[in-house]
C-alpha cells in the first residue's frame, strides 16, 4: 500500500468557488432580430431573459473561474494534484481542454482530464473528485464546468438557439477529516434515448465531405427532454436525500441545473420543497450546460444563501441522456480566504459579429450537396 492509498477513508469538501461569465450579452430582444420569436415567448416558456456569448475559448473561461476558486480557498495552482474539466464544448479534441487549462494555470503538479456528461457533467465530476479523494489517491482537486455552447447553436432554429449560453464555474475540492462534502450521490445514464438531445454530425460519425447544416448543431425533442428532466431530477433528488439520512425539511438549498425555470419549478413541486429554498439564476445566463451548477453555487455563496453546515442538493439532467444528484454538506467557511483579480480581456467584436459565422453557416440551408 502506498502512502497515498493509506489515507483512504477521509472526506472531501468544497473549499473554494468561482465563476467567469463572458461580458457580451445576447438578450431576448436581440434574438427577435434573428429568429421568429418574442421576448414574451422565451420569458414565459423558459424563464430566460438573456445569455452570455464568449469571445474567448472554453479554457480561458475555465482559467478565470479556476483562479477565483483557488483564491477563495487560499490555494495556488501548484497545490493542485488533479483537474477535472466538465465540458461538451472543449477547445479541441486533442489535447483535452483540461490539458490546456493545466498549462494556462501552470498547475504542473496536476493530472488533468475532460469529462463529458453534458449538462450533468459537473455532478459527475464532483462525484469522481470526491471518490478519488476518499480513495486516497488525490487531495486537492479542481472541478470546473465550462462551456461555449453558442458555437454549436443553429441561429435559424428558434426551438434551440434561445435556450443556451456560455460561461464557467469552478470549485476546489480538498481532503478533510470532517464529516462534510458529498454525503450521498447518484449518477446515471440512458443511452438508448440519446437522439432526444444530440449534435448528430459533429463527430467521426458525421460526413466530413458533405456537411449538411440542418444535421449539425444541437438538435432536441424539447417537450420529451422536459418530461424526462422533471421526473428524473426529482426522483434522483429524493433518493440521495434519503441515502444521506436526511428528511426533505433538512435541505437548506436546492441548486438545480438551470435549463428551464418551468423544469426547476416542476422539480421542486415534485419534491415538495419550499420554493424559497431553490436557487435560480437562469434569467441572466440561460442554460450553460456543465457550468450552470458551479456558477449558481458561486453566486449562492456570494449572496449569503449558503451558511456554515448547510445541506445542499444538486440535481441535473442532460444529453446522454445523463443525470446526477448529490447532497453536499457545506463546511464552516462561507467567506473567501482571498479574492483574485483574474478577468477576461475585453471583447474585440460585438455580440452579433461573434454570431455571424454561425448565422452564415446554418443560413446555407439543408442538404446542399454540390
Ligand atoms: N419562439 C416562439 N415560438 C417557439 C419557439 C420560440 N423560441 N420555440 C418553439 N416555438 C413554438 C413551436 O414551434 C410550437 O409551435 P406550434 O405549436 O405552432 O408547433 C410552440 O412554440 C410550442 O412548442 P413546444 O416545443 O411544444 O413548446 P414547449 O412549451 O415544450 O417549450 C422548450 C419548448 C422551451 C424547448 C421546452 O420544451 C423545454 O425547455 N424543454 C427542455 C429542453 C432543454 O432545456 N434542453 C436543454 C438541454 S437538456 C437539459 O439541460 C435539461
Amino acid at each position: 500500500m502506498t502512502e497515498r492509498s493509506a489515507k483512504a477513508g477521509i472526506g472531501a469538501s468544497i473549499t473554494g468557488w468561482g465563476k467567469c461569465m463572458p461580458p457580451s450579452v445576447l438578450s431576448n430582444h436581440d434574438l427577435e432580430q434573428l429568429v421568429d420569436t418574442t421576448d414574451e415567448w422565451i420569458t414565459t416558456r423558459t424563464g430566460i431573459k438573456e445569455r452570455r456569448i464568449s469571445h474567448v475559448e472554453v479554457s480561458d473561461l475555465a482559467k478565470v473561474a479556476s483562479l477565483h476558486a483557488l483564491a477563495a480557498a487560499g490555494r495556488a495552482p501548484g497545490d493542485l494534484d488533479l483537474i477535472i474539466l466538465a465540458t461538451c464544448t472543449g477547445d479541441s479534441i486533442i489535447p483535452s481542454t483540461a490539458a490546456v487549462l493545466q498549462a494556462k494555470l501552470q498547475a504542473w503538479n496536476a493530472a488533468a482530464f475532460d469529462l463529458n456528461a453534458a449538462c450533468s457533467g459537473f455532478i459527475y465530476s464532483l462525484v469522481v473528485a470526491t471518490n478519488m479523494i476518499k480513495a486516497g489517491t488525490h487531495r486537492t482537486v479542481l472541478v470546473v464546468g465550462a462551456e461555449k455552447l453558442h458555437y454549436h447553436l443553429d441561429f435559424t432554429d428558434r426551438s434551440t438557439c434561445v435556450l443556451f449560453g456560455d460561461g464557467a464555474g469552478a470549485v476546489l475540492v480538498e481532503a478533510t477529516d470532517q464529516p462534510i462534502g458529498v454525503l450521498a450521490s447518484e449518477i446515471g445514464m440512458d443511452g438508448s434515448a440519446a437522439e432526444i438531445l444530440w449534435t448528430p454530425r459533429d463527430g467521426t460519425a458525421g460526413d466530413r465531405d458533405f456537411p449538411r447544416p440542418t444535421e449539425c448543431g444541437i438538435r432536441m425533442d424539447g417537450p420529451e427532454v422536459f418530461r424526462r428532466a422533471v421526473t428524473t431530477m426529482g426522483d434522483a433528488s429524493v433518493r440521495v436525500i434519503k441515502a444521506a439520512g436526511l428528511e426533505l425539511e433538512d435541505v437548506d438549498l436546492l441548486i438545480p441545473h438551470q435549463a428551464n425555470v418551468r423544469i426547476i419549478d416542476a422539480t421542486a413541486r415534485r419534491l415538495g420543497l419550499d420554493p424559497g429554498k431553490v436557487f435560480i439564476n437562469i434569467a441572466s445566463y440561460g442554460n450553460t450546460s456543465a457550468a450552470t451548477i458551479p456558477v449558481a453555487l458561486a453566486e449562492a455563496v456570494e449572496e449569503g444563501r449558503v451558511q456554515p453546515g448547510d445541506d445542499i442538493v444538486f440535481a441535473a439532467f442532460g444529453a446522454g441522456l445523463s443525470w446526477g444528484a448529490a447532497v453536499l454538506r457545506w463546511g464552516d467557511r462561507v467567506e473567501p480566504v482571498s479574492v483574485s483579480e483574474a478577468a477576461l480581456p475585453p471583447p474585440d467584436r460585438t455580440t452579433m459579429e461573434m454570431l455571424q459565422p454561425n448565422i452564415d453557416f446554418f443560413g446555407q440551408g439543408a442538404g446542399q450537396r454540390p
